[in-house]
């Protein structure tokens, strides 16, 4: 019998904040989540900083609906980086994700992210150090780029990963150079898979749709996706895919009815899960943090609904939460 693809939420800072895991996770489809990455120097974070990234830490480091959440730390000093895994699996962590993919020029300036692309050796040495220090049964999982400009170094940088011992790769199929432009370069991930074949690779760029999805499993043979940018578009995403894999089982075992993957109503379902995530966002930070965060995720959506445009150029030049919640409201009851 075919294995069910697994599927996780990508780490987006600034986007996949706690309150964003909660409402995404409560609605299905996604198995795993990263937190956004949290930069390790030379220091050891106070506990505060973890629980600030991970409050899930609190509840067993799983979201309110069961998801576990890994820590992502990011950093090119291999022993800070094990001192804070250490205290992160001490507060309750899962599992730990090391991030060799940010193309942010500060922090590629200071050691980190997609620079350590830049050598095999550096990446071995970190996610080994990390590895030996943190109990066997944490997983110690990495996500890389491509490469820095070369793409052809993933081969030499998804093998180091492997030989140090981590648990999976994400491979986001992308150079630093290439930053979002599409497309994702997908071919690379089956040369990985020839040179790379005791761990599992997470497929991961690109993905907007079920179509992209498929497309993805059919020309990666993975069975690990990562998705970011599409639950953007489209919040029903991670749902969608997983209607269309039972439909796919269906069909495959015979059964004569083929599962429906269209939500009805899209866009009122869309809308409410705007309101919800406006007011757990007001919850949790404020109205100010709400109102930008929202208007974030309608721009998003304003990408593949004619409805999120109009209400998005109505909606983005308000600035007081109180007026902005009330015609988010509004545009529910249109
Ligand atoms: C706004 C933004 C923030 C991101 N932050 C992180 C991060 O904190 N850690 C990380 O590993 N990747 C980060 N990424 C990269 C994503 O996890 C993902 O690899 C990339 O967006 C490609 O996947 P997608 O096409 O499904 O969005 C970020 C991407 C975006 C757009």
């Amino acid at each position: 019998m075919k294995t069910s693809p697994i599927l996780y939420l990508a780490p987006m800072e600034g986007v996949t904040d706690y309150v964003l895991r909660d409402l995404l996770t409560s609605q299905g489809g996604i198995d795993f989540c990263t937190t956004e990455f949290m930069r390790v120097t030379d220091k050891l974070h106070p506990n505060a900083i973890f629980l600030r990234y991970c409050p899930e830490l609190l509840t067993g480091s799983k979201t309110r609906s069961g998801i576990p959440v890994y820590v992502q730390l990011l950093g090119g000093q291999a022993l800070p980086l094990a001192e804070n895994a250490i205290r992160a699996v001490e507060m309750g962590a899962m599992g730990i994700d090391l991030n060799f993919g940010c193309p942010a020029k500060t922090v590629n300036r200071h050691d980190g992210g997609a620079t350590l692309l830049k050598s095999c050796d550096r990446i071995f040495t970190i996610v080994s150090t990390v590895r030996k220090a943190v109990p066997a049964h944490i997983p110690v999982t990495a996500k890389i780029r491509l490469g820095f400009d070369d793409p052809s170094v993933c081969l030499d940088n998804a093998k180091a990963v492997e030989e140090a011992g981590a648990s999976h790769l994400t491979v986001h199929c992308r150079t630093k150079m290439d930053g979002y432009k599409p497309p994702a370069h997908w071919n690379w991930i089956p040369k990985i898979k020839e040179q790379v074949k005791s761990i599992p690779i997470v497929a991961n760029g690109d993905i907007f749709s079920v179509s992209d999805f498929i497309r993805c499993r059919q020309e990666t043979g993975c069975d690990r996706f990562m998705i970011g940018r599409g639950i953007m578009s489209d919040p029903f995403l991670f749902n969608k895919i997983r209607s269309h894999l039972a439909a796919e089982e269906a069909l495959e075992n015979y059964a004569t009815e083929s599962l429906a993957c269209d939500i009805e109503n899209e866009w009122r379902v869309s809308s409410e899960v705007m309101q919800t995530f406006f007011d757990r966002s007001t919850d949790y930070v404020n109205g100010y943090f709400a109102t930008a965060r929202t208007k974030q995720w309608l721009r998003g959506l304003a990408l593949r609904s004619n409805e999120a445009k109009v209400l998005f150029n109505d909606i983005k030049v308000i600035k007081n939460p109180d007026d902005f919640r009330a015609r988010l409201t509004a545009s529910i009851l249109v």
